[in-house]
């Protein structure tokens, strides 16, 4: 994991009201659950008292209630009640559970991985999916490291092969380029931009990226660390995806698919349709990815790369320099 980053872990939605819930995000047990007006908190699913996993329990008003011993914890992890002791007894500062700093923007919930900061980098997303865009979400279940995940959707050189039958028909299999240009705009914000230049083979000599022009395009993929991805596909439609790392080995996708389309029947078609198609897409893809080995990517691994993989060179050494604590 890259320490001090904001993760997506999980969609808004997935934590209602009245019900708390447990998920394995980052390798660790967490619980996600609600107050009466809503607020959300995130914690360590461990009952300090004796082990149990609070998920399994419910909730007492703005408290989660342990379901084995009834000890009661605010959102902000502090135990507010020891039935055993009395409600009059004071319950001792050390009965408490880690939470973390979490926030909820764009239909997700973001997770704080790393030191508590005084001041906050902006939530990872794309600006350029306006607020008048509406999306249809799809999850899906690699068994492999979300790096791995990543990678895959910054090989352009895959796409005639894997995607043979879909987005890859014409077989494109010379790789020009392809051409990724790294951008920040304030401390914290690491972004990927990605242009590809795929084209049939005839004979001619794949270009360099150092050999490509300088894109006047929009790139066509965008990657910000360290969880997000969109394919602008049209200035009203993009898929995204969020690689919402479980442990090491698996790694939940957030798959959307963003359109303008708001009229009510119309909308549901054109989303459903645009959802499928993603689906159809991803699971071309991770057939193959997950029998990837090692599981994880990083730099080093031995893997004998080729001109066409440059997004991916580029992807681990500033996932490498992060993970060093390396700002640009
Ligand atoms: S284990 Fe949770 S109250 Fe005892
Ligand atoms: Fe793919």
């Amino acid at each position: 994991m890259i320490p001090n980053q904001w993760y997506v872990i999980l969609e808004s939605n997935e934590v209602k009201k009245g019900k708390p819930v447990g998920f394995t995000r980052m390798g660790e047990k967490i619980v996600a659950w609600r107050d009466s007006k809503g607020q959300l908190s995130v914690m360590s699913d461990l009952c300090p008292h004796r082990g149990v996993a609070l998920s399994v329990g419910k909730l007492n008003g703005d408290c989660i209630q342990c379901p084995f011993h009834g000890f009661e914890y605010d959102t902000s992890g502090a135990c507010t009640l020891i039935p055993a002791n009395g409600h009059n007894a004071e319950p001792p500062k050390a009965m408490h559970i880690k939470t973390y700093p979490t926030r909820e923007e764009h239909g997700f919930i973001y997770l704080w991985w790393g030191e508590p900061q005084k001041e906050y980098p902006p939530l990872p997303w794309f600006e350029s999916i306006s607020e008048d865009m509406v999306y249809t979400t799809l999850r899906d279940h690699w068994k492999c490291h979300y790096s791995r995940a990543i990678e895959n959707q910054l090989d352009v050189v895959h796409l005639p092969f894997i995607h043979q039958s879909t987005i890859g028909r014409g077989n494109r299999t010379l790789v020009n380029g392809p051409v990724t240009k790294e951008e920040s705009k304030c401390k914290g914000d690491n972004l990927l931009n990605l242009w590809t230049y795929n084209e049939s083979d005839n004979g001619q000599k794949p270009k360099k990226p150092s050999e490509m022009p300088e894109p006047t395009r929009r790139p066509s993929l965008q990657f910000r660390f360290p969880n997000v991805w969109q394919n602008w596909i049209a200035d009203t439609i993009r898929a995204t995806i969020a690689f919402v790392p479980i442990d090491d080995e698996n790694t939940m996708m957030y798959l959307r698919y963003y359109h303008t389309t708001r009229t009510p029947i119309l909308r549901q078609l054109v989303g459903g349709i645009g959802s499928l198609a993603n689906l159809v897409i991803e699971r071309q893809d991770r057939r193959v990815v997950i029998t990837q080995r090692p599981t994880r990517s990083d730099l080093g691994l031995g893997e004998i790369l080729i001109s066409g993989d440059s997004p991916i060179v580029v992807y681990r050494k500033r996932r490498q320099a992060l993970i060093e604590g390396k700002e640009k």
